[in-house]
């Protein structure tokens, strides 16, 4: 591929999060290499990501993954065409960890540095593998930080056309998941034990917009939830050890900035098995994702109507959703759409989509300096 780069050798580093990550990429489609380290054992125990813990984490696992990540590709850091470093949205601690990183090395190689925003990152997973998409795209970024609908126009190209105006999709698999003792991260589990229930047999009142956007809400389902466990108390009964919590936000926070519980022994984890988890609770995450997945399938096809997209996408943890691939699919075969979506180890959080990303940024000539700064509420 013809470049203005010394090589097409990006190398990518992600730390927005609780993953730390760092990819090489020859190019924007080719991965040498793509490591995470997840912490999500770390954060388990309290239900959520706990800011201080995850920037820690990342200072301890960040030279091992860089350096797994340049030995998995072969490439050595004299061989490198550029890097690409994730500058926001996330958290702040651990954002930092990643751009100290990425800047000592592009001042000491003298190399390009790219600052890539996280949702751009998600995007562009989803055309890495693809050999064409045709455009404008109707993405749907959806992950626990994140909702949004994006009209990808072209690379680097994008309209926001909805976003959600409290909590993110994921933010409420994982709420519901710790509210019935379920474990984190939750949106893995429900998926699994909703196979076993009766998405019928609770019906939730999908949130309204009173301005017809096409924003979403998740606030009021979280709490439709809460509410039919308080009014079904024998649904819990038979939980196991770790089980129901009173509410969403548990007395706590001996550790600033969680939104999690204090540790009590093996809270969740194992995640309960389908045996061990009453049939009542079976039907009510059942019925749960099927009014959370079809409201982001009915959104995306009313976006993707409007705007004429002429596929659709979607990015993010909870892109990994069984039940919505399998709706995503069904609505594109509707709209005569073909639907894209990265495979499991892209649609999380990675480094490859940063990589991939930077490549472009550095192609254009879109270069951060060593000034670089991370953007906790950045937006694309
Ligand atoms: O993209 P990601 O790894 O990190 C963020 O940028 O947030 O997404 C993590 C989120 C969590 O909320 C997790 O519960 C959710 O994605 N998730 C899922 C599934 N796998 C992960 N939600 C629903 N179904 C899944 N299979
Ligand atoms: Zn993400």
């Amino acid at each position: 591929m013809a470049s203005s780069l010394k090589s097409d050798l990006i190398l990518g580093i992600e730390s927005s999060c609780d993953e730390t990550a760092a990819a090489v990429l020859r190019g924007p489609k080719q991965i040498l290499s793509n490591v995470i380290a997840s912490q999500v054992p770390i954060h388990r125990r309290w239900g959520g990501v706990v800011p201080e813990l995850a920037s820690r984490q990342h200072i301890l696992s960040i030279d091992t993954v860089v350096n797994d990540a340049l030995r998995q590709s072969g490439a050595g850091l004299d061989e490198l065409g550029g890097i690409a470093v994730t500058y926001g949205p996330g958290l702040v601690g651990s954002l930092l960890v990643g751009i100290s990183v990425a800047k000592a090395i592009a001042l000491v190689k003298g190399l390009p540095l790219a600052a890539v925003n996280h949702i751009e990152g998600h995007i562009q997973s989803i055309f890495i593998e693809p050999d064409e998409v045709p455009l404008p795209m109707m993405a749907l970024v959806v992950s626990g930080g994140h909702t949004s609908l994006y009209l990808v126009e072209a690379q680097g190209r994008y309209r926001a056309l909805a976003h959600t105006r409290d909590d993110a999709a994921g933010e409420a698999y994982d709420k519901v998941a710790k509210l019935l003792g379920l474990g984190y991260p939750g949106g893995p589990v429900i998926d699994r034990l909703a196979r076993s229930g009766d998405p019928k047999a609770v019906e939730f009142s999908r949130p309204r917009m009173t301005d017809r956007t096409l924003d979403f809400s998740f606030s009021g389902l979280k709490t439709a939830v809460l509410r039919w466990v308080q009014a079904h108390p024998e649904a819990l009964a038979g939980e196991p050890a770790g089980g129901p919590v009173a509410g969403f936000e548990p007395r706590m926070a001996s550790l600033p900035g969680t939104t999690g519980r204090p540790p009590s022994g093996d809270v969740g984890e194992p995640a309960s098995p389908a045996g061990e988890t009453s049939q009542q609770v079976l039907d009510l995450l059942a019925s749960f994702q099927e009014t959370l997945v079809s409201y982001l399938v009915d959104h995306t096809v009313k976006a993707a109507r409007l705007h004429s997209a002429r596929s659709l996408g979607m990015a993010g943890g909870v892109a990994c959703n069984t039940l919505l691939r399998e709706r995503m699919r069904d609505a594109g075969s509707t709209l005569g759409l073909p639907v894209f979506f990265p495979t499991p180890i892209l649609t999380t959080d990675n480094a490859a989509m940063i990589a991939s990303v930077g490549w472009h940024h550095l192609q254009r000539g879109q270069t951060a300096g060593l000034a670089l700064n991370s953007d906790p509420a950045a937006r694309l």
